[in-house]
């Protein structure tokens, strides 16, 4: 966590004051020059970068574009691999010489090479992970400039999902005084929590890089979530010269307010270290107070059982690519939560700080996952290049950097890990990565994600981590139970059913592939090993002791566009057979952020608040008279469906079923009955229909679905009419064609065009659409399926931020959004 900004820049030059005795952490985004190709001598001050291209981070490449057949669809058709290099330019202070000034990157993707001043810093091959460098040594403060040089170097069949490149994440300049706090320095646990009392444990490590001992007293203030302190202690330790030392302390909390899913209350807790009764060092951390425990029987929070209704989900948000915008994930995680999720598996890498921090403000649970893959390579220039000189250090910092967020409840060392049937060297790998996460942090327990079956379980592999991650084999949850039943265990990942948002094939059939190569909303399609999520739901009702599952995934994703491009997981080449597929389809939601239906099928079971989805859309010209299968999703106890005012029956839940074509891998016969579905088959003609919920018999909710006319006007939605004027802050403006009367047409694909005005801009545009070729980049975006995506960025002046949309033949629309 961060102390003080104090930073001013002028034309591409920063200049670094300093504060006599306190210390001070500088974001150090704004002002860089960037290049994206070999550039020979880049590292040296004196090369010239004039014409390089200047912009401020996070930064990602790679979205840019442009999307081509050249790159692999399997990691978006995006140009993410190649050399990016960084420079910085800037002067200190002569007041900074002597003090400890370390430059910390919170991730750069990918293989780190980093100078100063033409001098080898370092490097740092593990783009998802953070580091620093002390760079004291390096400088100049002689008010000449100093450059700093970072090279990245992404290779091509390096990942098996689009991971972005460059410095998409924050960087910081951080100048200290010999004596302070190290990097993540603070480890604050909670050993005892009831109503009453609340033990906080802090173990601060203060480091000593001078010549002298230093006798120094750490104070440790802790912060109701209402900014009322409410504990302190200090503690008085030596650090002797050139070494560090730990303050171990714990202090009560009465009635302490307690950290969970519906409470999530954060503590602040502010570390000070003084030498002569003078503070040399601040550090902030924000951590919660709240108990976690395992057993056969389940996951506990503050001894409460809870089930995973989870969500893996990877770390790119759309058109925003991989570069880190804390709004973007608050968003991704509201609407994962408005779908009932309470837990997230960061599949398959440590996620952004920003991104923890919104869980820990959500009340979200967290599995932190280190790898997808050990030494054992998935695709050829993997991290399994760098596993074995890195692995330890990785899992380490991970850990490290990680454990003060009340949300995270387990580390994952891996996912689907080629070594879970590597009889021989398999089990000791996955023990040593979870003794090194133990050694860090024993608070929490470890596991890992398999997809093989039964090798793991039977080679003493799953044993070596506290819970046992099952992907994809719901249907042997019972018979792992039995066979092992030592193990805890939950699904880590689940169904992978795919669709596209608003895209329906009638008549309802199984396929592999589709000519439109879009896939049909009616929830049945995936890949071989793929199910629809009321399999899982079965067969965790028929399990109580698995802790729930974490579906695969909550949103759409850069890359792996399954069922097209690859023929499975394993394949290492391109994945350009189904070109122009190039993104996910496994989301609840799309790449937009806009829920498709799977998302209201998993409220219906995830939620208790009254809802009720309805589906297909109701245009289906040239198809009067034909059957059109009609699903609902709610959670009322029965459902009646009227076309045009007539009523085609009730449906009671639990008791009317819905087959559904069924054919997956471990599974015996091609349909199953699920009672998670109300259907009817309704002759269509034009009008309406409409559904009607009841709940202990009387009418709570209904939905009703009209057939549009055609497309009459462009309407703009945003998400929040108020955002900060702080050059990162984002609004989110939905989209939609709709006829005269202000019905989405479900089929228009009208071509909009954006024009922004005041004080912010346009960053990015998206439809959902995962064969659309159109740059995330433009001013201008398709509708698919009706609806289309805007997203403004404010600048760091507030104004008002006017955003038009235009269509040709459409009313118009505008939306203005005020940055404060
Ligand atoms: C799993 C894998 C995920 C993703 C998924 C698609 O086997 O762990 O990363 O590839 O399949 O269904």
């Amino acid at each position: 966590m961060r102390k003080v900004l104090y930073v001013m820049s002028f034309l591409m030059l920063t200049f670094v004051g300093v504060n006599k005795t306190q210390a001070q952490d500088i974001k150090f985004n704004d002002d860089w020059r960037f290049f994206n190709a070999e550039a020979e001598g880049a590292e040296k001050n004196s090369f010239d970068d004039s014409k390089w291209r200047n912009l401020n981070l996070p930064h990602d490449w790679a979205i840019e574009g442009p999307f081509s057949e050249e790159y692999n669809a399997r990691c978006g058709g995006l140009p993410f691999h190649g050399t990016g290099w960084y420079r910085k330019n800037f002067k200190m202070e002569a007041s900074a010489k002597g003090k400890v000034v370390r430059m910390e990157f919170e991730g750069a993707m990918y293989d780190a090479h980093i100078w100063v001043n033409g001098e080898f810093v370092g490097n740092r091959p593990y783009g998802y992970i953070g580091f620093e460098f002390d760079i004291s040594n390096y400088l100049k403060y002689d008010g000449s400039d100093n450059v700093v040089a970072v090279r990245l170097r992404p290779q091509d069949l390096s990942s098996r999902w689009y991971p972005g490149a460059g410095l998409y994440r924050s960087v910081w300049l951080k100048i200290d005084n010999p004596v302070h706090v190290e990097q993540w320095g603070a480890y604050i646990t909670t050993p005892t929590v009831s109503e009453k009392l609340g033990v906080v444990q802090n173990e601060t490590t203060v480091v000593n890089t001078s010549n002298k001992d230093a006798k120094v007293v750490v104070k440790q203030e802790y912060f109701s979530p209402e900014g009322k302190l409410a504990a302190s202690i200090e503690d008085e330790i030596t650090v002797k010269a050139n070494s560090k030392e730990v303050s171990g302390t714990y202090v009560n909390v009465k009635n302490p307010k307690i950290w969970d899913t519906e409470n999530p209350s954060i503590y602040k807790a502010v570390t000070t270290v003084s030498k002569n009764g003078k503070v040399i060092d601040t550090y902030n951390s924000t951590f919660g107070i709240r108990a976690i425990s395992f057993s056969t029987e389940g996951f506990f929070l503050n001894g409460k059982k809870i089930r995973f209704n989870g969500v893996c989900l990877h770390h790119d948000n759309g058109s925003l690519g991989s570069a880190v915008y804390k709004r973007a994930d608050e968003r991704k995680l509201q609407i994962m939560k408005s779908m009932g999720v309470n837990a997230i598996r960061t599949s398959h890498n440590p996620p952004s700080r920003e991104f923890l921090e919104v869980c820990d403000e959500l009340g979200l649970l967290v599995l932190d996952e280190a790898f997808d893959v050990w030494a054992e390579a998935k695709v050829p220039n993997g991290y399994n290049v760098f596993f074995n000189e890195w692995a330890e250090r990785d899992i380490k910092d991970m850990v490290k950097r990680d454990r003060n967020h009340p949300s995270i409840i387990m580390w994952s060392t891996g996912n689907e890990i080629h070594e879970q049937h590597n009889k021989k060297e398999g089990w000791k790998v996955a023990r040593m990565l979870s003794n090194y996460c133990k050694e860090v942090d024993p608070t929490r327990p470890t596991t890992l994600g398999m997809n093989n079956f039964e090798a793991p379980y039977k080679m003493n592999f799953a044993a070596q981590s506290d819970i046992a991650g099952i992907n994809y084999k719901p249907t042997k949850y019972g018979y792992i139970h039995e066979t092992y039943p030592q193990l805890a265990l939950y699904g880590s990942e689940t169904s992978s059913c795919t669709s596209s948002r608003g895209v329906y094939h009638l008549p309802i059939e199984k396929y592999t592939t589709h000519e439109s190569l879009h896939v049909t909303s009616y929830d049945l399609i995936g890949p071989p090993w793929a199910y629809p999520p009321d399999v899982e739901f079965h067969f965790q009702e028929q399990n109580p002791n698995i802790m729930g599952e974490f579906i695969w995934t909550g949103f759409d994703y850069l890359g792996e566009p399954t069922p097209y491009g690859g023929k499975d997981n394993s394949t290492n080449g391109y994945w350009n057979g189904h070109w122009p597929s190039k993104s996910s389809y496994f989301g609840a939601v799309d790449l937009c952020g806009f829920p498709k239906d799977r998302f209201y099928l998993y409220q219906s079971q995830w939620t208790s608040k009254p809802m009720i989805h309805l589906l297909p859309h109701w245009n289906w010209k040239g198809m009067e008279g034909q059957d059109i299968p009609v699903y609902c999703y709610t959670n009322c106890d029965e459902a009646e469906l009227f076309v045009n005012g007539k009523s085609m029956g009730k449906k009671v839940k639990g008791k009317d079923l819905t087959e559904l074509i069924v054919k997956f891998s471990r599974y015996e016969g091609d349909s199953f009955q699920s009672k998670y579905r109300l259907s009817w088959n309704v002759p269509y003609q034009a009008g309406n229909i409409k559904v009607v919920g009841y709940k202990d018999g009387k009418q709570v909710l209904e939905k009703q679905i009209n057939t549009a006319g055609k497309p009459a006007k462009v309407s703009l939605k945003v998400d929040r009419r108020e955002i900060n004027a702080n050059g990162e802050d984002l609004a989110y403006v939905t989209v939609r064609i709709e006829d005269k009367n202000g019905n989405l047409c479900p089929n228009a694909t009208n071509l909009v065009n954006f024009s922004v005005k005041g004080a912010g801009e346009l960053v990015g545009v998206d439809n959902g659409n995962q064969i659309s070729l159109e740059s995330f980049q433009a001013n201008h975006r398709k509708a698919f399926s009706g609806m289309c995506l805007a997203i403004l960025k404010s600048s760091k002046t507030s104004g008002k931020i006017t955003l038009t949309a235009k269509s040709k033949r459409l009313k118009s629309a505008v939306v203005v959004v005020e940055t404060k």
